[in-house]
């Protein structure tokens, strides 16, 4: 099993460049199903999850050119209408192409989504599900697969009972080829929402409100093709501030919006940690003093739930107590236990809320990657302690963080990876 060798006291230094979003490349390679014609994606992140969504696109009968950062798709015709199995038990987006299969060809057969152990037992579709009935489709749940049948699909009013990021963007891409007008509520207002509305007017569609909580989307009879570039990753660009606040290293995050983080950079003001930005990049300074607070996730603009873990670490070098609330998922505060082991000063109150004591000296110790956030948060950890840390299942990290030890290696830190 492939691990990282990582060296503690890591001082980090020099910049580091964001990739694209993974929450945005996750939706958009499935959304070019719904065009016939060529379509060009650059900004792409070179991570394990996009190379299996892209496997799943080829294995659907669509073209593909993929070189490390950019790929010409065309799905002029769809050759299958069966999600392969091997593939999307490894990838908990691959129900984003349920939708475009739908409108596409009327009929597609997937099982439920595997590949991350974050959320309520295998993380329901109950809401994707309830909205293509909604649209018209009838689905039915066979030996382990979905079926689900819509002879043509048709506009609907739908009202999310929890907001989902994929739950909005499945049902905003299946509308767009629907007869009439879809108007869906109580949506999720991601930036990654935004990037696939962006994409698909691109390409002809007619999408109105994405990012607010009301959207509303005009059917449209074929979509075009395009070039479109995926948005920055703002979850590895606050992932890799938290790193420099917690190392106590100045570091400058290039190619981000730090639009996109004015939540945790709200945070830093509040905390002492000093840092200045540009409209593509974001400067951390080192703080001799970190105050600690507390946060509760929350869907954006709030706290994001992808940054909790990362947080969770940069509290244990803070002085104080703060309570870590997550509200969106049930499993993603076990990796404290790991903290712990670590020498956190961590109280888990119930699933949903820790009490972190700081500072505290971590010490390196052997770990495993639960999910990609978990691990990344590790990584800090391992750089934070004395000693060194052995990380395996790196699998997880190398989902969503491209290269990650190379690029942490080019800012000083001994990050090895072994095969
Ligand atoms: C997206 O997951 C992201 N993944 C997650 O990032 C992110 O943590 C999450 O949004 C929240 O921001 C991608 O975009 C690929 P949800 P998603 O549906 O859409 C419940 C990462 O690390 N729910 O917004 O799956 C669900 O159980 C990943 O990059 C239903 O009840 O999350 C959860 O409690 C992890 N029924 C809540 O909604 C449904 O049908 C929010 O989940 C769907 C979701």
């Amino acid at each position: 099993m492939p691990k990282f060798l990582i060296e503690g006291n890591a001082k980090l230094s020099g910049e580091i460049e964001v990739k694209g979003a993974k929450n945005a490349a996750l939706k958009i390679i499935p959304a070019t199903l719904l065009s016939k014609e060529k379509i060009n994606i650059n900004n792409l992140p070179d991570i394990e999850d996009v190379n299996r969504s892209l496997e799943l696109l080829k294995d659907l009968g669509g073209f593909l050119k993929h070189s490390k950062n950019s790929c010409e798709i065309q799905a002029e015709k769809i050759t299958k209408n069966e999600l392969n199995p091997e593939i999307a038990n490894k990838l908990r987006a691959s129900i984003m192409f349920v939708g475009p299969l739908l409108a596409r060809l009327g009929e597609v057969k997937f099982p439920h989504p595997g590949g991350c152990v974050i959320g309520a037992g295998t993380r329901p579709i109950d809401l994707f599900l309830e909205g293509y009935g909604a649209m018209g489709a009838e689905i039915k749940w066979k030996d382990g697969f979905y079926h689900i049948k819509a002879k043509r699909l048709k506009g609907c009013a739908y009202f999310f009972t929890t907001v989902s990021v994929t739950g909005t963007e499945s049902l905003m891409m299946t509308a767009v080829l629907a007869s009439g007008t879809t108007i869906l509520k109580n949506c999720a207002m991601e930036p990654e929402i935004g990037a696939l509305a962006d994409f698909l007017n691109g390409c002809g569609a007619k999408i109105k409100g994405a990012g607010t909580p009301t959207i509303m989307i005009e059917g449209v009879k074929e979509l075009k093709g395009g070039t479109f570039n995926i948005i920055p990753d703002r979850i590895e660009a606050g992932t890799f501030a938290i790193m420099a606040a917690a190392t106590r290293s100045k570091l400058k995050i290039t190619k981000c919006n730090p639009g996109h983080l004015e939540i945790l950079l709200s945070m830093f003001k509040k905390q002492g940690i000093g840092f200045s930005s540009g409209e593509d990049w974001l400067e951390i300074k080192p703080a001799k003093v970190i105050k600690s607070y507390s946060i509760k996730t929350h869907e954006y603009p709030g706290f994001p739930t992808d940054l909790q873990s990362p947080y969770t670490v940069l509290m244990t070098q803070a002085a104080g107590s703060s309570l870590i609330h997550e509200t969106i998922y049930d499993r993603r505060l076990l990796f404290t236990d790991m903290l712990t082991q670590m020498g956190a000063d961590i109280i888990m109150c119930d699933p949903h809320r820790v009490v972190v004591n700081g500072p505290t000296k971590l010490a390196g110790r052997k770990l495993t990657s639960p999910d990609l956030r978990a691990g990344i948060a590790i990584i800090i950890a391992a750089f934070v302690a004395e000693g060194k840390t052995e990380v395996d299942n790196i699998y997880q990290i190398d989902r969503g963080y491209e290269n990650i030890d190379t690029r942490l290696s080019s800012l000083g830190a001994k990050i090895k990876r072994i095969e």
